[in-house]
């Protein structure tokens, strides 16, 4: 720390003396020169030669590189969770955790020491349970630990439910526990292993909100009060750790000053409260302010670039508080680029700041449990079966998995951070590959077997893909088609994975009775949110659901995301894609019949997708193929009639010929035939004199009103000449619009074909007068056109 304090007062100091000194003689831009030079020394080659005396005298003011020691932490909460679950321990720096973190289990604290990092940040503390073992092992391999009051500390009353966010006694009495189980040594004074301890994690994100500055600003000054309480009883002897609070990086728009700027507005009212208790309805014994000068640094979360922290925040905040350290307890920007960049800019910032202390990465692991989070973390808890280590809880046990590294690209996440960091590297001993047959089939798992560049290991994955998308591998998925993905330079990602699979090769075979069912891994409890709002987005008609669905919420949950998955794939007009429309947080997956078949779902509560329904597929390109795919002539025989009325047409009595069914479905069957055959009239149908564009029936009013609002913002036709009488319901609205959208193209002379032009993705239909009779328009709304053919080209 002394060496901190040297740096933040010299160096000012000896760059207002090179400014001195230079200004006598030389331009701005050579005191520019000296600044930079001073700060990077690379950057002193760029100067003349006649500063070269200088630049001599320079180096002998500041001692050989005075470089503060940065805090380069890992933030940790290794849940042991390898599928969605629901945890009911946070706390892993216990001493039952310690097949985790100690020497003689998985070794964590030693995997983050070879990184190079010196500090844990921890999360969850359960005030029952000792944390000697834990601080004692970072203290024995030189890291700081950063501990936090646990959420329960604060969940009660005068804090939370029915209080008023006092939250004084909760924290006096969890932090008395803490520092008699472990905080504090037989002599009472600290674990010297302590650095900092985080009061609160994010508070104004759940005490109670963003928009109520006063109270979570007194939550924080009470529990402040509390801590220092617990310490007076305790007797604290010796120096004690600096408290922070760690803060997001939200913007305050209720704050009193700084609403605009990230985290500014309520690291200020923090400053604000703890100056004036009373404003903030906290009355306490102590002298906050004293408090807050000599033994307060805040913190921070944030998943912003280096650049960003440094223009949006850290300028004004070294103005704001020049005297108060700070430090981002979670720092990460999962989508950079170039994470190891990133993490050497940061601290190039903070070893250039007078304030700016470090960081720690977040996150360690990444989380199955609970919500789960896999953007963050540097490894991926993968189960082992065989190892034998265990973690037991009084709330659960469990095995420990095995730590596999997370790729960002060709190189890991852990191998950037120890080059950012410095570390020697983990051994490899202590670290298992990422498991083919283990990681999760989503993006996240794509990108590990991208990493691990191997294209076995590629062919085991996209069989559990093809195994996702309904389909099934018989023998085994071709080399080449792994090999697509892990070219060098190679940019196909998983969407592209999907859509191939989505045309379904030949080497898999695909099941048309796959369904959208619920996964059995889901959470049970999360079921009924998921739903509620798949029910919500108005595909599947959820007041359908069969009763005997209705049971168990695992028959409903299955029912609901079945006839939604199916209703979405009628309602758009491209390949179903069951990796994304049938996931819902892991809750729902895409199987083939003889999965679900033996699933203990109720076969009635199972919607499979089944065959291409004629009356629904869109008529286009893709509903054709569709169709051509089934190979089923009564379904082609419908499409055909469907066609036939989209260009104006009727069957009247007849049927559309064998052999012309026949001819659609061989092999050089194509909507565009079909099309040109319609095009000449053929006898079979029947074409009158004209016809008119209107709404489809079988569409929903929802998307009737959506599409009149897409052919207005055309500018073919002004939407503002809807005659009253067609504006009382959206179908005669949609009529008059659609017709005279249509109408005003054939004007226009331009190439107006009903099947393109009269489309609106399945919304329209031009119809015959016959047809549009069934479908209940106010005549007026019907704008007629010719049949004819007058394709202007
Ligand atoms: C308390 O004990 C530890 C070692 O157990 C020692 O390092 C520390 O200096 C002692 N503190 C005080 C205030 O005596
Ligand atoms: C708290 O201490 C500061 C000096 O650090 C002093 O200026 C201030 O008046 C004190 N406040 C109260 C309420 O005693
Ligand atoms: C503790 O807080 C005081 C007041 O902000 C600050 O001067 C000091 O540097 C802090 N110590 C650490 C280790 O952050
Ligand atoms: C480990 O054991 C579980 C349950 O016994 C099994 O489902 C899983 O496939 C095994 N994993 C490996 C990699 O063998
Ligand atoms: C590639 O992966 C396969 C299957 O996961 C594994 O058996 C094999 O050892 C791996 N090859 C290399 C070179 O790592
Ligand atoms: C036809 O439309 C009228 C008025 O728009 C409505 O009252 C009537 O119920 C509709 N009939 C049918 C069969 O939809």
């Amino acid at each position: 720390m002394p060496r901190m304090t040297l740096l933040g007062q010299a160096m000012p100091k000896c760059i207002a003396l090179f400014a001195l000194l230079v200004g006598i003689a030389a331009s701005l831009d050579e005191t520019q020169a000296f600044i930079d030079c001073a700060v990077d020394s690379d950057s002193c080659a760029e100067m003349e030669d006649n500063t070269l005396q200088l630049i001599q005298m320079k180096r002998r003011l500041l001692p050989a590189k005075a470089e503060k020691t940065l805090m380069k932490g890992v933030s940790y909460g290794p849940s042991p969770f390898t599928s969605p679950a629901k945890n009911k321990h946070y706390d892993y720096f216990c001493d039952s955790a310690e097949a985790m973190w100690g020497d003689s289990g998985r070794a964590d604290l030693r995997v983050i020491k070879s990184l190079g990092a010196n500090t844990v940040r921890l999360y969850g503390n359960d005030p029952q349970l000792s944390h000697e073992k834990f601080l004692d092992h970072a203290w024995s391999l030189g890291l700081h630990v950063i501990p936090g009051m646990g959420d329960k500390a604060f969940a009660t009353p005068p804090c939370k439910g029915s209080g008023d966010f006092s939250c004084a006694e909760g924290v006096k009495k969890a932090y008395a526990q803490n520092l008699e189980k472990g905080f504090l040594q037989a002599n009472r004074s600290y674990h010297p292993a302590i650095k900092y301890f985080i009061v609160v994690n994010e508070p104004e994100l759940k005490l109670p909100s963003l928009s109520e500055p006063k109270k979570f600003a007194r939550a924080v000054v009470s529990a402040i009060d509390g801590v220092l309480e617990a310490e007076e009883e305790a007797q604290v002897q010796g120096p004690k750790p600096n408290l922070t609070v760690t803060f997001s990086f939200a913007s305050c728009a209720m704050c009193e000053q700084f609403q605009t700027k990230p985290g500014l507005g309520q690291l200020w009212t923090l400053f604000d409260a703890l100056r004036n208790p009373v404003k903030y309805g906290v009355t306490t014994q102590r002298n906050l302010t004293d408090f807050f000068r000599t033994r307060f640094t805040y913190s921070f979360n944030s998943g912003n670039p280096a650049e960003e922290i440094e223009d949006m925040f850290l300028a004004q905040y070294q103005q704001l508080f020049p005297t108060t350290p700070i430090f981002v307890a979670e720092y990460h920007d999962p989508y950079n680029k170039d994470t190891q960049a990133d993490l050497q800019k940061i601290l190039e910032i903070a070893q250039s700041s007078p304030l700016l202390l470090g960081v720690s990465f977040f996150e360690f692991q990444n989380r199955y449990d609970q919500a789960g989070h896999l953007v963050w973390g540097m490894f991926d808890p993968q189960q082992d079966n065989s190892s034998k280590l265990r973690v037991e809880f009084q709330e659960y046990s469990s095995s420990v998995p095995c730590l596999s590294p997370v790729f960002d690209g060709s190189r890991t996440i852990a191998e950037q951070l120890t080059t950012a960091y410095g570390g020697p590297g983990i051994e490899p001993k202590r670290l298992c590959m990422p498991n083919p047959q283990q990681v999760v089939v989503s993006k996240h798992g794509f990108r590990q077997m991208v990493g691990l560049q191997n294209i076995t290991s590629m062919q085991q994955f996209i069989e559990r893909v093809v195994e996702k998308l309904g389909g099934f591998v018989p023998f085994v998925v071709p080399k080449e088609f792994a090999e697509l993905f892990l070219r060098p330079g190679s940019n196909s990602n998983y969407h592209d994975l999907e859509e191939l699979l989505t045309a379904h090769p030949q080497w898999a075979r695909w099941d048309t009775f796959s369904a959208c069912t619920v996964d059995a891994h889901a959470l049970e409890s999360s079921l009924g949110g998921k739903i509620g709002y798949v029910c919500g987005l108005g595909y599947a008609d959820c007041s359908q659901m069969p009763p005997s669905c209705k049971g168990s919420v695992w028959n409903a949950a299955s029912w609901t995301f079945g006839m939604h998955f199916k209703e979405l794939v009628y309602a758009r007009d491209s390949p179903p894609k069951p990796l994304q429309q049938c996931y819902l947080d892991g809750s729902a997956q895409f199987v083939r019949s003889s999965i679900w078949k033996k699933s203990p779902l109720k076969p009635e509560c199972v919607v499979p997708l089944g065959w291409s329904d004629p009356n629904k597929v869109f008529i286009t390109q893709h509903g054709f193929h569709l169709i051509w795919s089934d190979q089923d002539p009564t379904a082609m025989r419908i499409f055909i009639r469907r066609t036939v009325e989209h260009t104006g047409g009727e069957m009247q009595n007849g049927q559309v010929p064998e052999d012309f069914i026949q001819k659609m479905l061989g092999l050089e069957g194509s909507f565009r035939q079909l099309q040109a055959a319609l095009h000449t009239r053929p006898s079979w149908a029947y074409w009158g004199p004209s016809s008119a564009c209107v709404p489809d029936k079988a569409a929903k009013a929802r998307e009737v009103g959506g599409a009149i609002g897409v052919v207005c913002s055309k500018g073919i036709f002004d939407c503002k000449t809807i005659p009253e009488k067609c504006k009382g319901s959206v179908w005669d609205n949609a009529a008059y619009v659609f017709g005279s959208y249509y109408k005003a193209l054939r004007e226009r002379g331009q190439r107006a074909d009903p099947l393109w032009d009269c489309e609106f993705t399945g919304r329209a239909v031009f119809a015959s007068p016959k047809l549009i009779d069934s479908f209940n328009l106010t005549q007026d709304c019907v704008v007629q056109v010719s049949t004819r053919n007058n394709q202007s080209k």
